[in-house]
């Protein structure tokens, strides 16, 4: 075994007479990285986000040469898009991708820390990595993510995963070849997590999974603390991407060939907020992308809080802006939100949900909800059930609340058995699944638009592709059409997915359908 709790809890003693965030004058003060996460530090929100170019360092060229790397990636979008930057990273040092996970030089889990079940899984797979580190001592096996930012977690990998070489955080994605190659040199477990507000870094390289969609970040972080949540923890503080950086990166993916742009960030309402020398906001941001020649442009995630006026009437202008809000309420009960602190009330969300549909009325809500919260009483959970029917979303994310350690609602004392909670959840679903099959079949007859995204996951001989509205539709047409706009005439629904029948491939893209 390489190292115990009792050397961590050493390091980290050592680790309170070093700078709190290592800047590049710290980086020489030691040669061992070993900075442990701290969910206090991972709390503060005191500097100005620095915005910094990333730039590899000649000494890192080549080291993966003749190498291969395979990622797990276990989280939200945005833990995906990480993904393909880290992914990015390893071919810019000569590493090639596998999916041979026992072949690999180096394995990565990009983890997600949002519920219990999603920690669990990662800790189950590192169980299983091992065999495979018994096999090949010298592949290299990384935990990164959100998982990395806790405590708990790298105190418990210490414990009980000594196979792991290497933790980093969040903040750090960019460090990957330091990391990778301190992991090399060291035989101790390399930890750097930064516990800090974060910067936004710049010209990070990209292997994007696809050539139809794209990821863009807009911004970064969350600062709602919302009493159930780990991510402003894990994620630091809000901060955004320079517009300009943004409408570059989504033109040079138009022009590439991309046909639809997802916008990343926590809470994307709360966009250019930080910005000190420019009022710039989500609306402004959307209004000069609407512009760029790309067919379809969304965002996610939505905080009902933040979502303003401005942004209701730029989206109305409609052309490669949806008309798909997905739009988290977590609750229909305001005690309940009110102790979620998500800083709204009931009437506020119905008021945000008539203004939005006033101004396009053919939109598509789709939300998020947590049911069994803390001391949650069926009357407050009926009044989940009502607003959902009273908004009439087309789709939900339905959970049930997981305490996470070092949030607020882990220490509130809860009396909902876990048996009522199951049970919320199911009725819940039957309420999400009566009002999906409805919207679907409502659909029934009409022509939709299509992006082809590839062959359906079940069959080879059907395509299958998103309406505007991200409903999937499954369809038979020639295999050229796959990346393509089509229309394609509805012909049968069930509750989560469409099939039809192709009628043309979509002349002009900017067409609605
Ligand atoms: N930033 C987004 C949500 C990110 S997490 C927003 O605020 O809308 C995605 C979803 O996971 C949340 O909307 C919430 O429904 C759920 N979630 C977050 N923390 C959770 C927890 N501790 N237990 C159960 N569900 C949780
Ligand atoms: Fe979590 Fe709330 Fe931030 Fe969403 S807005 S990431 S739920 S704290
Ligand atoms: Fe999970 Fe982190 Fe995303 S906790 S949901 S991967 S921001």
């Amino acid at each position: 075994m390489r190292t115990g709790k009792s050397v961590f809890e050493l390091e980290q003693e050592q680790l309170k007479t070093l700078p709190k965030n290592k800047n590049k004058e710290s980086e020489k003060d030691y040669s061992t990285y070993f900075q442990g996460p701290s969910m206090i530090d991972g709390k503060k929100r005191k500097t100005v986000a620095e915005h910094i170019q990333y730039a590899l360092e000649n000494g890192f060229r080549g080291i993966g040469e003749g190498k291969s790397y395979h990622i797990m990636t276990y989280g939200c979008q945005m833990n995906e898009h990480d993904t393909e930057v880290m992914a990015g990273i390893f071919m810019q040092l000569g590493y090639t991708p596998t999916e041979v996970i026992e072949e690999a030089d180096v394995v990565l889990l990009n983890t997600c820390a949002i519920r219990e079940n999603a920690e669990n899984k990662v800790f189950g797979e590192l169980g299983f990595l091992l065999k495979y580190k018994r096999k090949n001592p010298e592949m290299l096996i990384g935990v990164c993510g959100c998982m990395s930012q806790e405590e708990s977690v790298v105190n418990k990998i210490l414990r009980s995963y000594p196979h792991v070489d290497m933790v980093f955080g969040t903040h750090n994605i960019h460090r990957l070849p330091n990391i990778l190659k301190e992991a090399y040199m060291s035989k101790e477990m390399v930890i750097e997590v930064w516990s800090k507000e974060g910067d936004v870094i710049e010209n990070l390289p990209k292997k994007r999974l696809g050539s139809i969609k794209a990821w863009v970040n807009i911004m970064y972080g969350c600062d709602k603390f919302c009493t159930y949540c780990i991510v402003p923890y894990t994620r630091g503080k809000e901060r955004s991407r320079r517009p300009e950086e943004i409408i570059a990166e989504v033109r040079e993916l138009a022009a590439a060939g991309y046909k639809e742009i997802m916008l990343l960030g926590q809470n994307v309402n709360a966009y250019g907020k930080d910005f000190e020398d420019i009022d710039y906001r989500l609306g402004d941001l959307m209004d000069e992308l609407r512009k760029i020649d790309i067919p379809r442009i969304r965002f996610t995630t939505s905080h009902p809080r933040d979502f303003d006026d401005h942004l209701i009437e730029v989206l109305a202008k409609r052309g490669n802006l949806v008309e798909h809000i997905h739009l988290p309420v977590q609750s229909g009960s305001n005690d309940v939100l009110k102790i979620m602190a998500r800083k709204y009330t009931r009437e506020h969300f119905l008021g945000l949900v008539d203004r939005i549909k006033a101004a396009i009325p053919e939109v598509t809500l789709t939300t998020d909800i947590i049911v069994g919260y803390p001391n949650e009483t069926e009357e407050q959970f009926e009044e989940t059930l009502s607003l959902y029917r009273e908004v009439g979303f087309d789709a939900a994310f339905t959970y049930i609340y997981s305490p996470r350690e070092g949030t607020p609602a882990a220490k509130m004392i809860d009396n909902v058995p876990e048996e009522v909670k199951k049970e919320r959840l199911q009725r819940l679903n039957e309420v999400v699944g009566e009002y999906s099959r409805k919207a679907l079949e409502r659909l029934n007859g009409q022509v939709v638009e299509v992006l082809v995204e590839g062959t359906s996951k079940r069959r080879d001989d059907v395509l299958a592709g998103y309406t505007r509205k991200n409903r999937l539709v499954n369809f038979k047409a020639p295999a050229e059409v796959i990346g393509q706009l089509v229309k394609v005439k509805i012909t049968e629904t069930t509750s989560y997915s469409l099939t039809g029948e192709f009628v043309e491939v979509v002349k002009n893209e900017k067409v609605e359908a």
